[in-house]
């Protein structure tokens, strides 16, 4: 059997149909988010790693937001009564079977479980002339886990027996089931409906491995030291302490990459960030959702950025960015709000208390003080004063501003949207701009009327 042949013959079943009561959330459990994504995210992404044919999800009735999330790339299956993990595993069989040569079986809430270990189980698995491998750790810590039984003589693994009602002598053994199991699929669909009911009133996975030694098979066990890898999330203290671990690798991560973390204890990366190399990020930093950091660049402190993207050299400290895009050497707070849609090009100051909303600000442009633009196309060498508002909103309906290149904003000016503002024109301080303002002129007072040549007042309007 060589491992191409077998890997082309891969599937995955996850299990994530349990009740989860012990979560006390409306939200499914494997939906809740670790370091940014839904837990099931982490299981799904490495059985994908693997190559697996097809990936089959058992899931409850309340999993329409796991569908909505995983999409048409997996395959549900639905297991109407949770009936325990032998019954579970066994509502793939009808998806799977005479399908695939190898089936790998994880359960859903385990995501901290990495590729690379779950490679070597499967590796180890189809090198190895057995129906069935398993990943066992060895800890002090039992976490409740079901312990690993061999024999005393030659160390074949016989069976695995379950916390609840395992001996003293059974409960000291060092060597526990983890949870992932690779199978022979064949012999998996055979020997899976032949489980039989613990007193519990469920069916045991477990009990594939007490059936495959007494039929006098050699059981594989993949055996891992770091119970981290490992660690099933059944609470949500269980939950905090996997994000505590999740962090530390992503952040050991990106500093190996090159990006240094003056306190990566503060410091939350999301799983779907990138930061690009010699970028800084200062302490109580949040970068989440899709967001992109390119190079030389100083987040932080106190930053929260969220699915934006931020080019080279840009400096942002202490300020909020929600969904923008920032273009090479833009200068952001501290205090600023950038929101959806707000576009800094190249070399844009954003100074304290500005906010921007779907807003494209040209090359070079500034607003270094407090002041709101939202709706607004901003043309390059914009300068805009202090306290600058564009009036966006009528009360129904958002209007849109636009000012041209090299206009200067005066202090306080209002802009009653709609309205556009020409090239190389400027604002009085404390402007009412209710109508256009022509190019290379200036308007001012409340409302906003044009400055003339001879230096009197002229309506806007003519
Ligand atoms: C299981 C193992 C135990 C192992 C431990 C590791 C069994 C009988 N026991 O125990 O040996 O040490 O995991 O974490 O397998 N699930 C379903 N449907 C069900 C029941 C469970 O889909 O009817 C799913 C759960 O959503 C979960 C996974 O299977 O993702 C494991 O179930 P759980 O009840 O947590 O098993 P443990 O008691 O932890
Ligand atoms: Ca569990």
């Amino acid at each position: 059997m060589t491992n191409e042949n077998t890997r082309g013959n891969l599937a995955a079943v996850i299990l994530a149909a349990g009740h989860s009561t012990r979560f006390k959330s409306c939200l499914i459990k494997v939906m809740h988010p670790l370091a940014g994504r839904p837990m099931i995210a982490y299981s799904v992404e490495a059985a994908r790693s693997l190559g697996v044919k097809q990936l089959v999800l058992v899931v409850g009735h309340e999993a329409e937001t796991v569908r909505e999330f995983l999409g048409h790339e997996v395959t549900y299956v639905e297991q109407a009564e949770q009936l325990g993990t032998g019954h579970a595993a066994l509502q793939a069989q009808s998806v799977l079977q005479g399908r695939c040569q190898t089936v790998l079986v994880l359960y859903g809430d385990m995501p901290l479980q990495r590729a690379e270990t779950l490679h070597r189980l499967v590796e180890l698995h189809c090198t190895t002339d057995t129906p069935a491998t398993m990943l066992t750790v060895l800890s002090d810590d039992s976490m409740g886990f079901g312990r690993v039984l061999r024999d005393a003589n030659d160390n074949r693994v016989l069976g695995i027996v379950e916390e609840a009602v395992a001996t003293p002598e059974q409960l000291a053994i060092r060597e526990l089931n983890t949870g992932a199991y690779c199978f022979e699929a064949a012999w998996l669909w055979e020997h899976l409906p032949r489980v039989s009911l613990r007193p519990k009133g469920e069916y045991y996975l477990t009990d594939l491995v007490e059936m495959a030694a007494r039929e006098g098979h050699c059981v594989q066990a993949l055996t891992i030291d770091d119970v981290t890898e490992v660690q099933g999330i059944n609470t949500r203290v269980h939950l905090a302490q996997a994000e505590a671990i999740m962090r530390q690798r992503i952040n050991e991560r990106w500093m190996l990459n090159g990006v240094t973390l003056v306190d990566p204890q503060t410091t939350y990366v999301g799983a779907d960030v990138t930061i690009g190399q010699d970028t800084t990020i200062l302490p109580n930093t949040y970068l989440s959702g899709a967001t992109t950091i390119g190079r030389d660049c100083v987040i932080g402190p106190n930053t929260w950025i969220e699915d934006s993207i931020v080019d080279q050299g840009c400096v942002i400290r202490f300020s909020v960015i929600e969904g923008a895009t920032i273009e090479d050497g833009v200068k952001v707070g501290p205090f600023a709000h950038l929101r959806k849609g707000a576009r800094l090009a190249r070399g844009v100051r954003v100074g304290n208390f500005g906010e921007i909303k779907n807003s494209h600000l040209g090359p070079g442009t500034k607003m270094s003080h407090f002041g709101y633009i939202g709706d607004a196309i901003i043309g390059q060498n914009v300068n805009i004063g202090a306290g600058t508002v564009t009036c966006n909103y009528d009360g129904q309906r958002k209007h849109k501003t636009v000012i041209e290149d090299g206009a200067f904003i005066g202090s306080d000016t209002m802009f009653v949207a709609p309205l556009r503002v020409g090239k190389g024109s400027r604002t009085g301080a404390g402007s009412v701009v209710t109508r256009d303002v022509p190019p290379d002129s200036i308007v001012y007072g409340v409302p906003a009327h044009l400055k003339t040549e001879r230096g009197g007042l002229k309506p806007s309007e003519e």
